[in-house]
């Protein structure tokens, strides 16, 4: 078979591990043939391609970012694109598509799936927010840099009695913030899921540091906000900008800084600020996201052999699976709050 790759939205560690094992349990297993688009939909829209053989994807399981290239290019949005897509595919002769991206990404691949074309989803996102699988590849690499990022700020924080805020990525949902914040022993951690009210946060950060704890590492999802009113709408103004994406997404960014500079001046305690922004999503996956990139470019092709369109391939159980992609776009997949109760705020003292 003559099968198409492409990468689409934010780049994500395990990313070249997808295609490695794509292309090579393909060639190898399949005899099959492929063609990678450059720039996720841009270049299918373009008839942007460069050659896929085992050659090329040999060296490259554990780099980070996407050898394909990748952007927001949303084919729905500008008046003859899908036209586009679809002349693209037959032209090259294509005959499935193996879509490896997020919601925007994947949504574009089911919309694209009612006008006929073979697609198979693979499920990316640091943020780990897309449903049907229980984890996305390029979420424990995102852990892993912040939970260090936190272990670092715990000593500095420490060693100045501070307060540090950590802002990290999760737009929708507030896993990294989640998963980081329990294993860098965060004293509060604010997610999208759950409002904030800042001054209980506050009062509780006080109570802390009266009992002895002279500083306190604060974990911030980028899409968190306070709970309506006046802190909500203050916060909106230090963090809103104009642009959005082709997919309608504001630029998030800067709800650390609004919330250490509120901090400090309802608490009286020297605080500080850290984004790690683009830094959880550079560099070599862990191994645990090279497994399971792995796992899953071996299981789209088979997806595609089996003639399993529109779905995406998935883990559940420690099994992979087969969903349909309907199942997986458009509905985030929240933090559990009992991850929050249960487990995170008893450790907060
Ligand atoms: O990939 C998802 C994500 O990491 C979000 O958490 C974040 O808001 C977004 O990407 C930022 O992406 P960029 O700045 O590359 O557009």
């Amino acid at each position: 078979m003559h099968i198409g790759v492409l990468t689409g939205g934010g780049d994500c560690p395990g990313l070249n591990a997808v295609i490695r094992a794509v292309v090579l349990t393909g060639h190898e297993v399949h005899g099959d043939e492929f063609t990678g688009f450059v720039d996720g939909w841009r270049g299918v829209i373009d008839g942007r391609s460069r050659p896929l053989a085992p050659v090329d994807v040999r060296e490259i399981l554990a780099q980070g970012g996407t050898i394909l290239g990748t952007s927001r290019t949303n084919p729905f949005a500008d008046e003859g694109d899908v036209e586009r897509v679809l002349t693209s595919l037959s032209k090259f002769g294509i005959d499935a598509l193996v879509a490896i991206g997020g919601d925007d990404t994947l949504g574009v691949a089911q919309r694209l799936a009612t006008l006929g074309v073979h697609v198979v989803g693979v499920p990316k996102t640091i943020d780990n927010d897309l449903s049907g699988t229980e984890v996305t590849f390029g979420f424990d690499t995102a852990v892993q840099i912040a939970t260090e990022a936190i272990d670092r700020l715990q000593t500095t924080a420490e060693s100045h009695h501070r307060v540090i805020v950590c802002e990290v990525m999760g737009r929708h949902a507030g896993w990294i913030a989640a998963y980081a914040g329990i294993a860098g022993g965060a004293a509060e951690i604010l997610v999208p899921e759950i409002p904030f009210d800042l001054d209980e946060v506050c009062a509780r950060l006080t109570d802390r540091h009266r009992r002895g704890q002279y500083s306190s590492v604060v974990v911030v999802s980028e899409g968190s906000s306070p709970r309506s009113g006046p802190d909500a709408e203050a916060a909106a103004r230090y963090t809103s900008t104009e642009s959005v994406d082709a997919f309608g997404h504001a630029r998030l960014g800067g709800i650390g800084a609004w919330t250490a500079s509120e901090i400090e001046r309802r608490t009286g305690y020297e605080s500080r600020v850290t984004a790690l922004g683009h830094i959880q999503r550079g560099g070599t996956p862990t191994a645990y996201d090279r497994v399971l990139a792995s796992r899953f470019g071996v299981a789209a092709v088979e997806a595609v052999h089996a003639g399993a369109f529109t779905t995406m391939v998935a883990l559940q159980a420690g099994q992979i699976v087969r969903v349909p992609l309907e199942e997986a776009v458009g509905r985030p997949k929240r933090v559990d709050r009992s991850l929050l109760t249960e487990v995170a705020q008893p450790l907060f003292s």
